[in-house]
């Protein structure tokens, strides 16, 4: 565990999944611009380890080593949740910040929280107030529990109020800043990786039929659509029917790899027109995003980067918490029938899919609003003497 200075108020950051790495980049980097008044603490519980997972995206998104690391994991959610609980303690015990920051809708966020706010450390939440609706999804778990537990509530988009308002949280406390996943998406748009050289980085030959604007981009790793042998089939199916149309370029989650190992899925993933990557970093994943013809995923932060980028998003997914993205931006859902998204697929291929503008403040600079914010609650007088 890293020493710190505590002259100056310390905010405690955390991270644990994948997608919460882009969202505390900018929070982080503008917190370090500020460190003339607020001192930086980085925790990642260790929700997610691999290479692929978890250190690509520290480098790309310019993220610096956390000062430490609680190594939990994977395992179950009971497991996971209590290991973050226990390893957290006494990381809170000894670093006394003014706040933790916790970002998005993971177990880490749903852990440390609960810590922190037993010890009456004040819980920052940043993209709170979204909303499924679906008490199936561990995520709406986490999100309903981490809102209730927070000082401060951070929301990417202006529905998200009457959600939390609607459970009792006072409106006080709540602050439509944006959404600092496209804080990192404007950041670094400038630096995404070519077609070609992900093909190459991943020894992979480049179909002819992919060229910028000719591809689809899949991902799938929701346990409701990739845990269920019927379902995952259905999709998997459908997908490579879809990959005889345009090409398919697959980017397979560690959740995802494992069910088509253990249920003998690889022969949908050898279909014709299919091209299948380990789980892509950020930068890559970008590139191949800006210049795809359409997305097809169950992530709920590709819904929103792909509003942000302009270029057609098709949810497999029943319902999403992030309805400004189907509201004014590229965004259809249609769940898991092979019909739907069929259909869907067809039309997106002959009219070019919702063209969609981009949603209020999501501007890169959702961030500095934040810290803002923080700046004001967390900085007295007597702490920048
Ligand atoms: C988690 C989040 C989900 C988020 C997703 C992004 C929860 C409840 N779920 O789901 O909201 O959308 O991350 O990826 O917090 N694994 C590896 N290497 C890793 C991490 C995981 O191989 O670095 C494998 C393990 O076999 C593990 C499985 O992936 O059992 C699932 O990982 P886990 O973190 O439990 O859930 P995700 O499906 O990744």
């Amino acid at each position: 565990m890293n020493n710190i200075n505590k002259t100056k108020p310390v905010v405690l950051c955390v991270v644990g999944a994948r997608p919460n790495f882009m969202k505390i980049a900018p929070i982080f980097a503008s917190l370090q611009n500020n460190s003339n008044v607020l001192s930086t603490y980085l925790v990642h519980t260790g929700q997610h380890y691999d290479e692929a997972m978890k250190d690509a995206f520290f480098k790309q998104l310019g993220i610096p080593e956390p000062d430490i690391d609680l190594e939990v994991g994977s395992a179950s959610h009971a497991v996971q949740t209590a290991q973050v609980m226990l390893k957290f303690e006494p990381v809170l015990d000894q670093i006394q910040p003014c706040c933790i920051v916790v970002v998005g809708d993971v177990n880490s966020t749903i852990a440390c929280s609960l810590v922190a706010v037993k010890k009456h450390v004040p819980v920052v939440h940043v993209e709170a107030g979204l909303r499924s609706n679906d008490r199936g999804m561990p995520e709406e778990i986490n999100r309903i529990l981490t809102d209730q537990l927070s000082d401060l509530l951070f929301t990417t988009e202006r529905s998200a109020k009457n959600n939390l308002c609607n459970e009792g949280i006072s409106e006080n406390k709540v602050h439509f800043v944006g959404n600092v996943m496209i804080d990192s998406l404007l950041n670094n748009l400038q630096r995404t990786v070519s077609l070609a050289e992900i093909f190459a980085n991943h020894n992979v030959d480049m179909p002819a039929t992919v060229q910028s604007g000719s591809y689809a981009v899949l991902t799938l790793h929701r346990p409701s659509n990739v845990d269920d042998p019927a379902v995952f089939q259905r999709i998997l199916g459908t997908v490579s029917d879809v990959a005889r149309k345009i090409p398919v370029i697959f980017s397979i989650h560690p959740r995802t790899q494992k069910m088509i190992s253990e249920m003998a899925m690889n022969r949908f993933l050898e279909a014709p027109g299919m091209v299948c990557f380990p789980p892509l970093p950020y930068l890559e994943m970008l590139g191949l995003m800006k210049t795809a013809r359409l997305v097809l995923t169950d992530s709920g932060g590709l819904q929103e980067e792909t509003t942000a980028l302009g270029v057609p998003c098709v949810t497999l997914r029943e319902n999403t918490e992030r309805p400004i993205t189907v509201d004014q931006g590229t965004n259809t859902i249609v769940g898991s029938d092979a019909e739907k998204i069929m259909t869907c697929i067809d039309d997106v291929l002959e009219s070019g899919g919702k063209a969609g503008c981009v949603p209020e403040f999501w501007d890169g600079k959702a961030a500095d609003r934040i810290v803002d914010i923080l700046k004001m609650n967390y900085v007295t007088e007597t702490s920048v003497q």
